[in-house]
Formats: structure tokens, C-alpha cells, sequence
């Protein structure tokens, strides 16, 4: 069957090597725009190649950053709300997202299962909205503590891809990038060893083999976050099935920002 490819895929088996700041709730107006600044300078001197190399700011910023982007660093929002419009006070969908010049938005950050009780479901919706206003969706999984001690992750990690993606056809889950995020490593300064982190990539990409075939597997970018910095950057993207990273606490430095998209083969 014929795929049309979503246009920043080059080729079937290509895929992309992003990595994706996350600056969660941080930074007030002026520190994100002069940030950002330094960011997008020191991106569009030093990057080597064609890694893709992207900002997800609170949405105070995002039209702003999206002016001073030049397109050497993409905009990405960190949520949006399931529905299309109307009456939910204090929520901004898709469309809004799209139109202050975003093309990626996460999708299921652990912080928003946590303490928004957000279910695989509700992010189904939101990734299929996400997906009809032409933004791409990174969306976050991954295991607590708890489940990673009782041995229950790999269960937990194919309910959450199950539930939340696998309902999409083929064209839109091209469109999809993943994030393993193990809740255990996000900001705790504990990081996945590079050989558990390429544990789970693998297995991620085979439970889309098995759902999507190995076309689509191949063609699937999957990012590794939690504690990721410029000193373990390099050895967690050597992993075969490691496409790049999504970062917290380092994306609120420029210097540690860039240092880890530059540990990002081509
Ligand atoms: P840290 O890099 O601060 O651990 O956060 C990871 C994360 O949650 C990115 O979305």
C-alpha cells in the first residue's frame, strides 16, 4: 500500500535525530526570549549536520520564540487540550498551538499522568488533534520506580503505546515521535544506563514492528529523557535504537543544551 511521508521524513528508513528541551514551568518572559536568543546563535554556529533541534516552552513564549527562531530551532508546546474549542477556561488547544508557529507539541509527559491524571485515553484524543492540526506529537512514556522494582514495565510501557497510539493508522504513526522517559530518571539526577535505555528503545521499536511492521518501526525517531547532559549524552545516543533526547533541566542552560545536540550523530 502506498504511504504518503509526512515531509520532514526523507526517506522510509531514515529517521530523524531530534533533540527536544523541555523547559517545563520555568523561565518568565524575558528569561525565555534571551535564552532562547542564545540557544538559536549558538545552534546556528556550531551544529554539524542535520540534527533536528527543538524548543517546547511554556505557551507564554511560543509565539515570540517563534519570530526570533529562523528556523535553526523549532518551537514545540509542552500539552494541549483534547477537545477542538469552547468553553474549557484556561486551556489552549491544538489549533492555537499551530498558529503561533509550533510544530511539535508533547503529548503525555509524565508530570501530566502524575498530577493531571491524565490517561492513556485523553492522550489518544489529544495526539489525534495534534496530528489533524499538522503538529507532531512527542509523546512521552515510561515506567515509575515502582514498576521498573516490580518487574511490571514492559507491561506498563505496551499498555501505554497500546492504548494511547496504536490506534492510529500507519500514515498518522509516521507522523509520531516517542519519548522513553523512566519517571525514575526525570530529574533526579539518575540516569538510564545507556545499555537499559537501548533495552527499552529496542523493545519499543519491536511492539511498532509487530503493530505497524518494520518499514514503520525503522522509520520511528524514539527519544531517550531523564538526567540527560552533556556527559552522558554521547554514550546514550551511540545506542542503535536511540534517535536523540528529550531534555529537562540541561535545556534551561545554553551551553549544556547545545553541548548535547552536538553529541548527537548525524
Ligand atoms: P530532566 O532532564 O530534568 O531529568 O527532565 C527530563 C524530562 O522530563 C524532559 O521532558
Amino acid at each position: 500500500m502506498f504511504l504518503s511521508l509526512p515531509s520532514h521524513i526523507d526517506t522510509f528508513n531514515m529517521r530523524n535525530k531530534i533533540v527536544a528541551g523541555n523547559w517545563k514551568m520555568n523561565l518568565d518572559y524575558a528569561e525565555g526570549i534571551s535564552l532562547f536568543s542564545e540557544i538559536v546563535n549558538m545552534v546556528k554556529d556550531e551544529r554539524k549536520g542535520s540534527q533536528i533541534a527543538v524548543i517546547c516552552a511554556p505557551f507564554i513564549h511560543l509565539n515570540s520564540l517563534n519570530q526570533l527562531s529562523a528556523g535553526v530551532v523549532k518551537i514545540g508546546a509542552q500539552n494541549c487540550h483534547q477537545m477542538e474549542s469552547g468553553a474549557y477556561t484556561g486551556e489552549i488547544s491544538a489549533q492555537m498551538i499551530k498558529s503561533a508557529g509550533c510544530e511539535y507539541v508533547i503529548i503525555g509527559h509524565s508530570e501530566r499522568r502524575q498530577y493531571f491524571a491524565e490517561t492513556n485515553e485523553l492522550l489518544a484524543q489529544k495526539t489525534i488533534l495534534s496530528l489533524k492540526n499538522q503538529l507532531t506529537p512527542l509523546f512521552c512514556i515510561g515506567e515509575t520506580l515502582e514498576e521498573r522494582n516490580d518487574g511490571s514495565y514492559f507491561e506498563v510501557l505496551k499498555k501505554q503505546l497500546q492504548e494511547g497510539l496504536f490506534n492510529l493508522s500507519k500514515a498518522d504513526f509516521l507522523k509520531i515521535v516517542i519519548a522513553y522517559e523512566p519517571v525514575w530518571a526525570i530529574g533526579t539526577g539518575l540516569t538510564a544506563s545507556p545499555a537499559q535505555a537501548q533495552d527499552i528503545h529496542f523493545f519499543i521499536r519491536n511492539e511498532i514492528k509487530i503493530k505497524y511492521g518494520a518499514d514503520i518501526a525503522n522509520a520511528t525517531s524514539i527519544l531517550y529523557g531523564g538526567s540527560c547532559n552533556p556527559k552522558n549524552a554521547a554514550e546514550l545516543f551511540a545506542q542503535s535504537d536511540i534517535d536523540g533526547g528529550l531534555i529537562g533541566g540541561a535545556s534551561l542552560k545554553s551551553r549544556d543544551f547545545v553541548d548535547i545536540i552536538k553529541a548527537l550523530n548525524d
